[in-house]
């Protein structure tokens, strides 16, 4: 396993028209909102990518090497806090 302490991880959300039709477009709000939240911004590099070619179980995101599917508002932040290995706090917004 390697440990890259200077780099930061990636987030990749895909912006092709058919993950942005499938409501990729909220997701990015969401992803930033909780970047700033847990105060992510030193450790990841969060930007759009174009299509992932896995079309049909979109919408996807890419965090380091892991791609997931299907992501959606009701997932997106435990997936990235489960990344991170960070327990969310009791805050109910
Ligand atoms: S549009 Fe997202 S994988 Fe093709």
């Amino acid at each position: 396993m390697t440990e890259k302490n200077n780099d930061k991880i990636p987030i990749y959300i895909c912006m092709g028209s058919s993950c942005f039709s499938k409501g990729a477009r909220i997701l990015v709000e969401i992803i930033n909102n909780t970047i700033e939240q847990y105060q992510l911004q030193d450790k990841v590099d969060f930007r759009g990518k174009r299509c992932f070619d896995r079309c049909a179980d979109g919408p996807n995101i890419q965090i380091g090497d892991q791609i997931y599917n299907r992501v959606n508002p009701e997932n997106i932040k435990s997936i990235i806090l489960n990344y991170f290995s960070i327990h969310e706090s009791a805050n109910t917004d």
